[in-house]
């Protein structure tokens, strides 16, 4: 045996008190300090150096105790049988290794049958019932003594308060998880944000805070739910013989347990298990952080014991981490199309999520001042499923001394002009409108953008590269381009230049909503811009109209009629406008005036596959003349066009009597409306 150098005896001194020091965080305060990732690199790192090196071992090491002490407010119970830990495999290796052990020991060359169980990630709780009533309920605590917090769990819908059924023995003892689902943790977090209060960091820490309230009516207010993972009795011979049949025991009791439980026959299975629920894991409704597998048979169970800290039964493959470390290196303001100037985080690069992050968003000022952010902060990055990642945390006790406090530039990155913020919006301007290119992009992006005017091949790039080289202004410069023009810029060739200037000219002759639309106007979504459009039946109608007679459109509200009235107002908005005509662009008036159009009223189906037009198109003509497209047909439906192979909905048509028409139909009533 080697000697232990001074720095493995160092290092090790290190991780145990980084460890503890956590430990006491995360289950005493509900505060971590690091995201459980990093808990379990430093756990893993001390308990290989203490492998490396018997000697350094000690019997106060976190890796010979599952947590820490319980917090002193609840009452102590101790529990009668330890609430130990699990092992983690990391990784397809280590979990074949824990399978070829436990047949190993069970001296087996079969198959194990396992149990595979979603880790939920919320708290272990132990619950007593005598006589079938609950009677006490503890938190695991350090694993052999918790808090009573009976008054609290008892709130708890998901738990019985007596059990169900006539076989429940005279003493049984339940365990499971306390958890939060994801829907009523941003429920709950979006409450203490608006009553003032700090949030929570994740479901995981709001199901430890509230189960940790003082007055069980706040609890009881907090969406907790509760999932049984297993079962003791004093008696074993009043138990089942497998973990599969006890968790359909505890069931017949009262209990919720895990939908998404599977049996699974040796190594293989289990790792197979562990893809699909990988794959479901964005989409269950609580959060989840491994897979947890089980040897089935209880008397294998018993056969196989314990160590230390865990069964040699049972291993919990972890998940990707969805929280990590990382230092926010600057804050950088990005100015979006409505000239919203963002903060945005750039992180040192961190794997997160399955995925590299090196930015973040802040979302506003207010957010940075609610998380107290400073450059150069030690932060918590979350990044579940594919949202966008975020800023949950900063670690103040990792801020250096040369923090830097952000603040909201005065001028626009951009385009210098003044950045102002309207009181009562989280939000701030830059006020240069068209005339700052961010803004100028994001509008030309907007009216290319397919919803819009749809111009195939003006992508982010180009549209990145024209404004940069000056060569488009404003959305009417893009009518100017030619081909020739644009074979000039790198890597643009003939072939692509003159698909872009065709796709370009397809774009010239919009239906008018579609051409309202693509302006841009704040909140002016497709909804609003059809409604506009069929309400006035021209531009000038739209650009004219004053604020009473726009809220007299469906959609339409003040804040809608204000940003109308002040696009149209700005000087720069008319001159595009202007230019836009005079670059050809036209967008094509209403014909009929609202109320006279011919199908005003009538609400029309489309069922079936056209080959003419596409349901889209279709749908766009119908609606010009006036027409409602439904996706149902009912008594009032005026009219369904079938296209081949029409279906149920035909079929309820001819049943209702309504008015059934083909394609051709379709088609020569849309000429004689001069639509085609
Ligand atoms: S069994 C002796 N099953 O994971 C076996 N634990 O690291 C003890 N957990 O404290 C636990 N889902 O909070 C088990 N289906 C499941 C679980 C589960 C989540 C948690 C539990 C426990 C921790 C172990």
């Amino acid at each position: 045996m080697t000697k232990p150098s001074p720095e493995s005896l160092k290092r090790a001194e290190e991780l145990r008190s980084a460890l503890d020091e956590h430990n006491y965080r995360y289950y005493v305060l509900d505060d971590p300090g690091v995201p459980d990732a990093e808990y379990d690199r430093l756990f893993r790192e001390l308990q290989k150096l203490e492998a490396d090196h018997p000697e350094l071992a000690s019997d106060d090491s976190p890796t010979r105790r599952v947590g820490s002490k319980a917090e002193t407010s609840f009452e102590e119970v101790v529990h009668r049988l330890p609430m130990l830990s699990l092992d983690n495999a990391f990784s397809e290796d280590e979990l074949r290794d824990f399978d070829r052990r436990v047949r190993e020991r069970l001296g087996s060359d079969n198959d194990v049958e396992y149990v595979c169980e979603p880790k939920l990630d919320g708290l272990a709780v132990s619950l007593h019932y005598e006589q079938g009533s609950l009677i006490r309920a503890a938190t695991r605590g350090d694993g052999y003594a918790g808090e009573d917090i009976t008054a609290n769990i008892r709130t708890i819908p998901s738990v019985p308060l007596r059990l169900r059924g006539n076989s429940v023995p005279e003493l049984v003892e339940v365990r499971g998880e306390v958890y939060m689902p994801k829907v009523g943790f941003e429920a709950l977090n979006s409450r203490l944000e608006n009553q003032g209060e700090k949030a929570f960091v994740n479901p995981r820490n709001a199901a430890a805070g509230s189960l940790r309230q003082k007055k069980s009516t706040v609890t009881a207010k907090r969406p907790l739910e509760m999932c049984a993972y297993s079962v003791a009795v004093t008696d074993e011979s009043q138990l089942p013989d497998t973990q599969w049949a006890c968790l359909q025991q505890v069931q017949r009791w009262g209990f919720r347990i895990n939908p998404e439980m599977r049996k699974a026959q040796g190594a293989s299975e289990c790792l197979l298990a562990y893809e699909e629920l990988m794959q479901k894991r964005d989409a269950l409704p609580y959060g989840i952080d491994g897979i947890v597998f089980k040897v089935n048979r209880l008397d294998y169970q018993k056969a196989l014991g314990f160590v230390s800290r865990a069964p040699r039964w049972a291993i919990a493959q972890k998940f990707p981490a969805q929280e990590e470390l990382t230092v926010i290196e600057d804050v950088e303001f990005q100015v979006g199309r409505t000239g919203a100037v963002t903060p945005v985080a750039r992180l040192k690069p961190v794997f997160v999520g399955g995925v590299t992050v090196s930015n973040a968003t802040l979302h506003n000022m207010d957010e940075i001042r609610r998380l107290d952010v400073r450059i150069g902060d030690t932060v918590f990055v979350r990044r579940a499923g594919d949202v966008i990642p975020k800023v949950v945390k900063v670690v103040t006790e990792k801020r250096p001394a040369n923090a830097k406090v952000v603040e909201l530039p005065k001028q626009c990155p951009v385009c210098d002009s003044d950045v102002v913020q309207i009181e009562g919006e989280a939000v701030a301007r830059c006020s240069g409108g068209l005339f700052c290119p961010a803004q100028r992009k994001e509008a030309i992006r907007h009216y290319a953008s397919r919803k819009a005017l749809d111009i195939e091949g003006l992508g982010d790039k180009w549209i990145d590269i024209l404004v940069d080289q000056g060569m488009v202004k404003t959305v009417a410069d893009i009518y100017l381009l030619t081909a020739r023009n644009l074979t000039r810029l790198d890597r643009m060739g003939e072939k692509s230049a003159s698909n872009l200037v065709a796709a370009i000219d397809r774009s010239r002759e919009p239906v008018l909503w579609r051409f309202l639309y693509a302006l841009g106007i704040r909140e002016v979504g497709e909804a609003t811009a059809k409604s506009l459009a069929s309400h006035f039946g021209s531009l000038e109608e739209v650009a004219k109209a004053d604020e009473e007679s726009l809220i007299a459109v469906q959609d339409v509200g003040p804040i809608v009629a204000g940003h109308i009235r002040s696009f149209f107002e700005q000087p720069h908005n008319r001159e595009t406008l202007d230019a836009l005509r005079d670059a050809g662009v036209k967008w094509q008036e209403e014909v009929i005036t609202a109320g006279a159009k011919p199908l005003h009223g009538q609400t029309w189906v489309l069922t079936g596959t056209l080959s003419e037009l596409t349901r889209d198109e279709a749908r766009e003509k119908l609606e010009a003349l006036g027409a409602k497209v439904a996706g149902s047909v009912s008594k009032k439906t005026a009219c369904v066009v079938a296209g081949e192979a029409a279906g149920s909905k035909l079929a309820k048509a001819e049943q209702l009597g309504v008015e059934i028409l083909n394609e051709q139909g379709l088609l020569e009533m849309l000429k004689e409306h001069e639509l085609l």
